[in-house]
């Protein structure tokens, strides 16, 4: 799963408002490469989160990554953030939230919130949207450096349907999104399927709650049986992923060498492609995202029992190398 712009999510489109104004962007997500710099020419700059706090953004981290692409010469004009995040299963806390808001407005900057996974949050603690944190601040002079992505492609399991929401307060964003949408229409088709599907309340909720529980029960069994195989994960509490700790099997090669090996003879050997943090610009090599919610039971047991067999592998070498030294 990596992440995709949907047909609807203009503000990065080289004609739109704010990739106008945008020429670098920080971010602490994943996979953001393909989708925003490859077409915009929008530069992005990881924002390095680690396992000290759970990987939760900080002010020191974002003030870090400014500092470091002002030293570059390129001037920073918003911050990326998912919440829940992709790749790490977990949810902004409110209080780096504020942090991520106070920093945009101290550094008269905008903040594009992606929430495409706010509905699939299982487990406490609950979504808090920056919407909540906007309006109860009530300041339109940070508001208006507010924007919300959102799609129907993960809560609703609807990726083909291509529609999507640009959730702005600032007028200019809401209007350029508004023409440019105009080249991406949803097909008359899907908006009478999806209207017919959202405005039936009933069914509505019982899908989020369903999903929701599934969810929980399929992100409970992976981490079970990682556990079992002596893989511990991040605590996770949403999206349709684990961020999944195997810092032990590097042993002394604890760089992004190290790790792309890893996931290499896990490949190769297991026959798992588990997306190594790497590839989100993960500064602490050992970490990859194990997806949970695209194949069946049988499936991910089948994934569970050979990740179980390597770890049994890798500690017998580990034992007759050390026994040997
Ligand atoms: C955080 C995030 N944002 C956006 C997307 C884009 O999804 P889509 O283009 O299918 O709507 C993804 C998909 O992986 C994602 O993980």
């Amino acid at each position: 799963m990596h992440a995709r712009t949907p047909g609807a999510m203009l503000l990065l489109h080289r004609n739109s408002a704010l990739h106008r104004q945008t020429d670098k962007l920080t971010c602490s997500a994943c996979s953001f490469d393909r989708d925003l710099r490859w077409r915009t020419g929008v530069n992005i700059v990881p924002v390095h989160c680690d396992s000290a706090n759970g990987f939760q953004v900080t002010a020191a981290a974002l003030q870090a990554a400014y500092e470091e692409a002002e030293a570059a010469g390129t001037r920073v004009r918003a911050v990326l953030l998912t919440n829940p995040s992709n790749p790490l299963g977990t949810t902004v806390t409110r209080p780096a939230l504020e942090d991520v808001l106070d920093f945009v407005a101290r550094n008269n900057i905008h903040l594009i919130s992606d929430e495409i996974y706010s509905g699939s949050v299982f487990a406490a603690p609950d979504l808090v949207s920056v919407a909540e944190l906007v309006e109860s601040r009530g300041d339109p002079g940070v508001a208006e450096r507010v924007h919300i992505v959102y799609s129907l492609s993960k809560d609703l399991g609807l990726p083909g349907f291509r529609v999507g929401v640009v959730y702005s307060y600032n007028d200019a964003v809401v209007t350029a999104a508004r023409r440019m949408s105009s080249f991406t229409l949803v097909s008359s088709q899907t908006q009478k399927t999806l209207a017919a599907m959202l405005s039936d309340a009933g069914f509505a909720d019982a899908y989020v709650r369903t999903n929701r529980q599934r969810l929980r029960a399929r992100h409970d069994h992976v981490v079970a049986g990682l556990a079992r195989a002596g893989v511990p994960c991040l605590r996770g509490n949403a999206g349709l992923f684990v961020w999944m700790d195997m810092r032990r099997l590097l042993g002394e090669a604890t760089t992004v060498a190290g790790e792309l090996r890893l996931w290499d003879r896990m490949l190769r050997e297991a026959k798992l492609n588990i997306s190594p943090g790497s590839s989100c610009h993960c500064s602490e090599p050992g970490w990859f995202r194990v997806c949970f919610a695209n194949m069946s039971l049988d499936t991910l047991d089948v994934a569970l029992a050979r990740m179980s067999r390597f770890v049994d592998t890798w500690n017998k070498e580990t034992t007759a190398s050390t026994q040997q030294h």
